[in-house]
Order: structure tokens, then sequence, then C-alpha cells
């Protein structure tokens, strides 16, 4: 009796310390399989992409989309399967199929060059149904690709090559089956890239004058200080720096403080100072003008360009 008395009270410490340690073993596997699910379920929500033609601007997109994270699959497509080689390497799924990639995608941008849309476009149709899809290509008007493709859905985008550093400016309009939902999936994944307006379709032109090409001038403008530096004396790399930085925080500070172009001209300009003289100069240039010529007649190829598309594949 004695004996009992005395095993009786271990047995139970024993089993209740059992019990306890089991419930705790069975709270660890259980949160351990919610965390599991947790992630498998942000897996599902995450849209897979497909970026189609991942040459200049598709393969900015795609790294964009690979440089921030984005944990959906990321495909990229080409006819040339070794120059997609850089993609592979940072974490995209590459191919040449372009009806897979569609497939494989909830989302696809279409970044070929506008006349190979068309071809594209017939070559995904079966697999895009319901699909929204996001073209970068300029001068090609929604309702053609509607036309093309009626059972998708279209979102017509102007970026530009500053999305590669995620600072792109991009204009976007929507054909009218986008839903708000969509909208709003298609302005997160632009945010990826850079800063998306919506606009109205009209002014998609002017927007691929000014912005889409807009790099090119100001690389010229930055080339052109970084000379005006060396002429001056500067060191190579002091005057393309230099030149690079003044450009993005004048850009910045125009963007942030709201303040006209013409206000911010007038806060460096002393009376008798230097930068006086140096207006004085560019003023006699007319670079203003030479701006302006510049962004109307690339608005005009737009229209030209889009004339002899529709004639040639309507
Ligand atoms: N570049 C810019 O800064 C910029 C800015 C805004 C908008 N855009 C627009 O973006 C589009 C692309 O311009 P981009 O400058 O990036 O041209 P790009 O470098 O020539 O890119 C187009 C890519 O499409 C691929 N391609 C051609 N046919 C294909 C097909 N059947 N299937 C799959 N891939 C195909 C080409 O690669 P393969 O030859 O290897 O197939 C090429 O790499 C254009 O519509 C342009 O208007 C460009």
């Amino acid at each position: 009796m004695a004996l009992i008395c005395m095993v009786f009270p271990l047995i139970l410490k024993r089993l209740i310390l059992g019990s306890i340690r089991r419930c705790f073993l069975i709270l660890y596997v259980q949160s351990l399989l919610e965390s599991d699910n947790n992630l498998l379920r942000a897996g599902e929500d995450l849209d897979n992409i497909a970026v189609i033609g991942a040459g200049v601007i598709g393969g900015a997109i795609v790294k964009s989309l690979l440089k921030k994270g984005y944990e959906g699959k990321v495909i990229a497509t080409r006819r040339d399967l070794e120059k997609l080689r850089e993609l592979k390497a940072l974490g995209a799924e590459v191919t040449i199929n372009n009806k897979e990639a569609a497939k494989e995608s909830d989302i696809i941008f279409l970044c070929v060059k506008p006349n190979d849309i068309e071809k594209v476009l017939r070559e995904i149709s079966d697999e895009i149904k319901g699909k929204i899809i996001v073209s970068t290509a300029a001068t090609i008007p929604l309702n053609f690709y509607k036309e093309v493709v009626p059972h998708a859905k279209f979102v017509r985008t102007m970026p530009n090559i500053a999305a590669l550093v995620q600072e792109a400016y991009i204009a976007y309009c929507c054909d009218e089956s986008i839903s708000p939902d969509d909208k709003k999936k298609v302005e997160e994944l632009l945010s990826i890239m850079g800063i998306p307006q919506e606009v109205e379709e009209k002014y998609m032109d002017a927007i691929t004058a000014l912005s889409g090409s807009g790099p090119a001038y100001v690389s010229i403008i930055i080339e052109a200080l970084m000379y005006a530096g060396l002429r001056v004396g500067l060191p190579r790399n002091i005057a393309l720096y230099s030149a690079a930085q003044t450009v993005l925080g004048t850009g910045k500070l125009i963007l942030e403080t709201q303040e006209h172009p013409a206000k911010v001209k007038d806060m460096v300009t002393t009376p008798g100072g230097t930068t006086i003289e140096a207006i004085y100069e560019l003023e006699g240039s007319q670079i203003r003008q030479a701006l302006m010529r510049a962004i109307k007649e690339a608005t005009d190829k737009c229209q030209r360009i889009r004339n002899e598309l529709i004639k040639d594949v309507g």
C-alpha cells in the first residue's frame, strides 16, 4: 500500500506532464502548418505574370518585378532563348513559347514592337479569355486590340526606360471591360516600375513623344552638360555625376514642392550673378523651341506609324 502511495503520484505527474508536452507539440505543429498554409495562400493569391517580348522595355519590366521581390511567377519570352539568359539568371522563367506563357499567367505584358502586336495577339488568343493584357506598344489604340481579341481585357500603357530603376512615368488607359479591381491590380504592378497615371487615350501619342522617348532627350542634355563641364576643366567623373544628379535633383524638387519650373529657375538666378550669364546664352540658342519642335515631330510620327500599321493589318 505504501508503495502504491509512493508510485501513484509519480505516474500521475508523468501523465500530466506528458499530456501538457503533447498539447504543446500539437499546438507547435499546428502553428507550423498554419504558417505554411498562409505562405501557400499568399502564393496562390499572387498573379502569375508573363512578359511577351522581353527586349528593352519588357526586360526592364521583368527586372523591376524580380528586383522588388515579386513572389508570383514571372515568365519572360522572346524568339531567341539565348537572349533570355540574363533574365533567367535573375530568377525569371524563360521560354520561346508565347502560348504556354500566356496559359500559365493571369496578367500578360505585351512588349513586342507595334508591328508584331497583331501576330502575337492572334497566337495567344485562345489562352487569354477574360485575362488582363497590358501592352506597352506605342501608337496601337485600345479598339484595335479589342477588335483582334474581343474576349480579353486590355490596358494600353506608355512607360519609359527608367522602369529599370523603378522611376518610370507610366501613363495608362483602359478598355471598358477593365473593372475597378482589375485597374487596382494593374496600378499595383505598374507602381513596382514607377509612377502610374491614368490618362485619356487621346493623350497617349503626346505622352509617347514626351515621356516615352523623354529619357533620350534628357540623356542628350546630361551629355551636353557633361561636355560643358569637361570644357571648363572638370574631371570626367565629376562632370557626369554633377550633371546627372542636378537633373535628378531638379526633377525631384519640382515634383515635391509642386513649384512651377520658372520659379525654381528664378530661385537660382541672382542679379548680376553667374546663372544669368548662362541663361542669356541659352535663350539665344532657342533651346525651348528645339524641344517643342522635337516633341511635336515625335507626336506626329505616332499618327503616321498608326496609319501605316492599321492600313497594313486592317
Ligand atoms: N524602348 C523604350 O524605351 C520603350 C518605351 C515605351 C514603350 N516602348 C514600346 O515597347 C515595345 C517594345 O519596345 P522595345 O524598345 O523594348 O523593343 P525591343 O527591344 O525590340 O523588344 C521587343 C522584343 O520582342 C521580341 N519579339 C519579337 N517578336 C516576338 C515574338 N513573336 N514572340 C516573342 N517575342 C518577340 C524581340 O526579341 P526576339 O527578336 O529575340 O524575339 C524583342 O526583344 C514597343 O512596342 C515600343 O513601342 C518602348
